[in-house]
């Protein structure tokens, strides 16, 4: 006989979440997982009710769960979605058509940045030059400038990412045994911009898995893309977190223990470290270190690898 549901006791249960002692049908799983976003926005505080809530969308099942699971556990909140196309051909158009149908199917409006038209250039360009080797360092510059851009555009100032626990796991174990720890501080639920003009950076996911989002989207219908990126680093970014997998088999609350030792840590090391104060770019006006800023130092190499042929 299969399990019934812990929460209804009526249906066959369906999701085990071993770390909830639960085990739940379909309907409840849905429930569970909109009732943990609500949580975890209030516990940090994410937002106001009369803040408009930017949902930065890839047309992956991540953010898509996020923008689906916001709109149901704040339905009277205004959300509109951000999508930013970096022009990788058979991949982007693919990722840009999913984040306008979910967007559609949610019923918010969508504000597209397309970098392309923009600049002229593509995530791809970027191939011939020194960045070859890292394109996808050069993507996440590029698209923490572009998020930026079109909230400005929409007028929002919360940027909500899909960023899950293992995400976040995972850069966390990166920034530990490398010791980048100004990268570590900046890992938490909540972001506060650097300058008065940016927005605030949420993380409503950040206490749920990657498999859970995967579940919410197919249980609930909710439209993505499982198409690869061409240049992603997939399995090596997430070698480090084999180790927290091995740690979950006898203890199913790890990862949740790993989370909280790892924001507790961030926060002592904010207030032991002094970070190198940014001032705006002389070109765009983003945050840098050095007067110009990442994002226009690396556009201005892919447009004179162009010029060049
Ligand atoms: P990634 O950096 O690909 O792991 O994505 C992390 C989060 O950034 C996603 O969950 C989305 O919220 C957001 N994101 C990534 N790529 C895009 C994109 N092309 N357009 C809009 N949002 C994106
Ligand atoms: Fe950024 Fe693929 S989407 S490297
Ligand atoms: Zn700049």
């Amino acid at each position: 006989m299969p399990r019934k549901c812990s929460r209804c006791g009526s249906e066959d249960a369906e999701v085990n979440l071993p770390y909830a002692r639960l085990s739940l049908c379909r309907d409840c799983f849905l429930e569970y997982y909109v009732g943990r976003i609500k949580r975890t926005v209030e516990k940090y505080r994410m937002f106001h009710e009369d803040e408009t809530v930017g949902v930065a969308v890839s047309g992956g099942k991540d953010s898509a769960a996020l923008l689906h699971g916001l709109r149901r556990a704040f339905p009277n909140q205004k959300i509109v979605a951000l999508h930013v196309n970096l022009g990788i051909p058979e991949y982007s158009d693919r990722c840009q058509e999913e984040a306008e149908r979910l967007a559609d199917l949610v019923g918010v409006d969508i504000h597209i940045l397309d970098l392309k038209r923009e600049e002229n250039v593509s995530l791809s360009d970027f191939r011939r030059t020194v960045f070859k080797k890292k394109i996808c360092s050069v993507c996440g510059t590029i698209k923490r400038h572009s998020f930026e851009e079109i909230a400005r555009r929409a007028g929002v100032k919360v940027l909500a990412t899909g960023h899950n626990m293992d995400d976040m796991l995972s850069f966390m174990l990166n920034s530990f045994f490398t010791k980048q720890w100004t990268q570590l501080i900046r890992l938490k639920p909540v972001l506060p911009p650097l300058f008065s003009w940016m927005t605030r950076k949420v993380k409503p996911l950040i206490r749920t898995s990657g498999r859970e989002n995967l579940l919410y989207c197919l249980y609930a219908g909710v439209p993505f893309t499982e198409i690869e990126c061409p240049y992603s680093r997939g399995a090596k970014a997430k070698e480090k977190l084999k180790i927290l997998e091995t740690l979950s088999m006898n203890n199913p609350n790890f990862k949740y223990q790993a989370l909280d030792a790892f924001l507790e840590i961030s926060k002592i090391l904010e207030e032991k470290i002094r970070l190198q104060e940014a001032t705006p770019c002389v070109k765009c006006g983003f945050p840098s270190l050095n007067g110009v800023c990442a994002y226009c130092k690396r556009m201005a190499y892919v447009k004179e690898a162009l010029s060049n042929g």
